[in-house]
C-alpha cells in the first residue's frame, strides 16, 4: 500500500511567489493518495486562484477566520483536528514571525496556535529576507518549538538575484513530510549503501558497464534516512542526485567503489547494504590512448582480471556488524542465490530474477526473495522498489536492533 494513501494533509500556503508551486505540490499528494485541505492566507490568493486549488484539491479552500468556507465557525480548530500532517508551503518570513511569537490575529496563525501534531515548513523568500537575523532567530526558537523544516534551496529567484530562498523540490518537500511521520527504528546507526554500476575504462573513451540504474539503491537509501539512519552511499555513475541527507560519493570504477567502501566501513558503520552492481572483471590493462581500429583484424581480444568483492570483505571482517548483499540472476534465481549466499558470507542476501519484466534493471517494482544466514527464506510479492526498500528497512532493523 501506497505511504500517503488515505492520509490527510492541511496544506497551508503563504502569500509568496512561489505560492504558485503549492499547485504541484497538491497534485503530486493527491496522486499518492492524500487527502488535501488547503487553506491560504488572504495575500496567498493574491497569487494563486481560490478556484485552482479548490479544483486541483477537490476541497473548498479555506482562509478567513470569520467567512468560514463551511458552516463551521470554528475553522482555527477543527480544520487540523483529524490531520496527519499540516505543510506551510511556501512559508513566509511573516507567517514564521507571528508563529515564532505565538500570534493569532488570521485563520492560518490561529489555526497554527491552536495545533500540536506533526508540522512541517517550507521556506520560500528573497535571500536577505532568509538569512536576516530576525528570520533566522524565528527560525531557531520554531525549530525548538517542535517544527520541522525543509531549507530553501539556491539558485535564481523572482526577484532575479541569485541565492538561497527558492521553495525546496516538490518531492523533496514531500519525503521531509513522509520521514516526518515515519519511526525511526534505524537511530543511532551509521549504513554504507552501495549503489549503481560501475565503469571498467578499456581506454580513456570507452568502458564496461551494465544496465543498474541505481533506483533501488536510491530507494534503500531514503528509506534508511526516513528511518533515522545516517547514511554513507558511495554510488557509480547515475542520473539521480543523491537523496538529500545522505553523505555521498560517486566514484567510477569497481576499485574505488571498494576503496570508498572499505574507507567508509572502518570509519564506524553497524551495517552495509550492498545494492551496487559491481563490475565482476575489468579490463587487466586499460590502453592510455584511443583502441585504433585493426582494418586486417575483425577480432580483439580483451584480458580481463577479476575485481576485488566488496560484499564478501565486508563480511569477512563483520565483526557482528549487519552485511546485506543483492543477487541480480538470469533464471535458477534461487538456486545461485543459495550458492551466493554461501560463498559470499553475508547475514542477509536479497535475490531478484532479471528474466522477470517487472524485476531488475530501471523498473519501479520488484520480486524479491531474502536469504538470511540462519536458513530462512522469505518470498516477498511484487511490489514498488520503494515498498522492498520500506519492508528491507524494517527487517535489517530487526537484526541491526538485536
Ligand atoms: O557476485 P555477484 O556480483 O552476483 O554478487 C552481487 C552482490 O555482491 C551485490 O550485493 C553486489 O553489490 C556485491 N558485489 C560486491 N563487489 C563485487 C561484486 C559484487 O560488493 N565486486
Amino acid at each position: 500500500m501506497n505511504f500517503w494513501a488515505g492520509k490527510k494533509i492541511v496544506l497551508i500556503i503563504c502569500g509568496g511567489i512561489a505560492a504558485y508551486r503549492a499547485i504541484d505540490l497538491i497534485r503530486s499528494l493527491r496522486k499518492e493518495g492524500a487527502v488535501v485541505t488547503v487553506v491560504a492566507t488572504k495575500s496567498a490568493l493574491e497569487f494563486v486562484g481560490k478556484l485552482s486549488l479548490q479544483a486541483l484539491s477537490s476541497e473548498p479552500v479555506h482562509s478567513d477566520l470569520f467567512t468560514p468556507a463551511m458552516s463551521d465557525a470554528m475553522d482555527h480548530i477543527h480544520l487540523t483536528k483529524n490531520a496527519d500532517l499540516v505543510v506551510i508551503a511556501p512559508a513566509t518570513a511573516n507567517l514564521l514571525a507571528k508563529m515564532a511569537a505565538g500570534m493569532a490575529d488570521d485563520l492560518t496563525s490561529s489555526m497554527l496556535l491552536a495545533y500540536n501534531g506533526p508540522l512541517l515548513a517550507a521556506p520560500a523568500m528573497n535571500t536577505r529576507m532568509w538569512q536576516h537575523s530576525a528570520t533566522q532567530r524565528n527560525v531557531q526558537q520554531l525549530k525548538s518549538d517542535g517544527v520541522e523544516f525543509i531549507n530553501p534551496s539556491s539558485g535564481s529567484l523572482a526577484c532575479g538575484e541569485d541565492g538561497e530562498g527558492r521553495l525546496a523540490a516538490i518531492e523533496e518537500i514531500i519525503e521531509a513530510g513522509r520521514s516526518l511521520l515515519s519511526k525511526k527504528i534505524l537511530k543511532g546507526h551509521r549504513l554504507l549503501i552501495t549503489a549503481g554500476p560501475t565503469h571498467e575504462a578499456l581506454d580513456p573513451v570507452r568502458y564496461i558497464a551494465n544496465h543498474s540504474t541505481g533506483k533501488m539503491g536510491w530507494s534503500i537509501c531514503r528509506a534508511a534516512l526516513r528511518a533515522g539512519a545516517e547514511v554513507v552511499l558511495i554510488h557509480g555513475p547515475v542520473n539521480m542526485e543523491p537523496p538529500h541527507g545522505a553523505e555521498s560519493r560517486r566514484v567510477t570504477s569497481a576499485q574505488e567503489m571498494f576503496t570508498n567502501s572499505i574507507e567508509a566501513w572502518q570509519r564506524g558503520c553497524s551495517g552495509a547494504i550492498l545494492t551496487a552492481a559491481v563490475g565482476d572483471y575489468r579490463p587487466l590493462h586499460p590502453k592510455a590512448g584511443k583502441i585504433k581500429k585493426d582494418p586486417a583484424n575483425p577480432e580483439l581480444a580483451l584480458t580481463l582480471t577479476a575485481n576485488p568483492d566488496i560484499l564478501a570483505t565486508l563480511a569477512k571482517e563483520s565483526g557482528g556488524k549487519v552485511v546485506v548483499g543483492f543477487a541480480a540472476e538470469t533464471g535458477n534465481a534461487l538456486e545461485l542465490g543459495r550458492e551466493k549466499m554461501v560463498r559470499k558470507g553475508c547475514d542477509l542476501l536479497v535475490i531478484n530474477d532479471l528474466l522477470d519484466p517487472k524485476s531488475g534493471f530501471g523498473t519501479d517494482t520488484n520480486q524479491v526473495t531474502l536469504l538470511y544466514g540462519d536458513g530462512r527464506e522469505e518470498s516477498w510479492p511484487l511490489l514498488s522498489k520503494d515498498m522492498v526498500a520500506e519492508k528491507l528497512i524494517q527487517a535489517i532493523a530487526i537484526m541491526l536492533n538485536k
